[in-house]
C-alpha cells in the first residue's frame, strides 16, 4: 500500500480517538513485514496519566496479534507540521526494531524518518 493510502488510513483511525481532555486527536497504522496492517488512536483517561498515545496502540495491537515484525509505522494529526511522537512511544518503537517512521499532518505533509533517527542511543536492557 502507498504512503498517501496508509495516511489516509491513519486519518480515518484518528477520527476514532478519544480525546476529551487534551481535544487534540492523533492517528496511527502499523504495516508488518507479512503485510497486516494495524490501527490505532489516543485513548485518553480522567486519570491523565493512563492516556495512551495512538502509537502505541496501534504497536500493542499488532503484538497482541503476534504480529511483531513492523515494516512501517505512521502516525497523522492535525497540526501545521507533521506531527512528532513522543518520547515514550519512541522507547515502544525502539522494542521492535529500527523500522521506517512517517510522520503526517492532515494536509498530507509527511517526514519520512525512522526510528534510530527518532531516539539514538536508546535504552536495551542487558543483563
Ligand atoms: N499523543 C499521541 O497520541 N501521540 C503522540 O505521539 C503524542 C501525544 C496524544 C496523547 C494525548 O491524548 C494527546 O495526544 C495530547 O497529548
Amino acid at each position: 500500500m502507498k504512503n498517501e493510502d496508509l495516511i489516509e488510513m491513519a486519518v480515518e483511525s484518528m477520527k476514532k480517538a478519544y480525546s476529551p481532555y487534551s481535544g487534540f486527536r492523533v492517528g496511527a497504522v502499523v504495516v508488518t513485514k507479512s503485510g497486516k496492517i494495524f490501527t490505532g488512536c489516543n485513548i485518553e483517561n480522567s486519570s491523565y496519566g493512563l492516556t495512551i498515545c495512538a502509537e502505541r496502540v496501534a504497536i500493542f495491537s499488532a503484538i497482541a496479534s503476534g504480529e511483531r515484525d513492523i515494516e512501517k509505522l505512521v502516525v497523522v494529526a492535525d497540526t501545521p507540521e507533521p506531527v512528532s511522537p513522543c518520547g515514550a512511544c519512541r522507547q515502544v518503537m525502539s522494542e521492535f526494531g529500527d523500522f521506517e517512521v512517517i510522520l503526517a499532518n492532515f494536509q498530507g505533509k509527511h517526514t519520512i524518518t525512522k526510528v534510530s533517527a527518532l531516539l539514538p542511543y536508546a535504552f536495551k536492557l542487558k543483563r
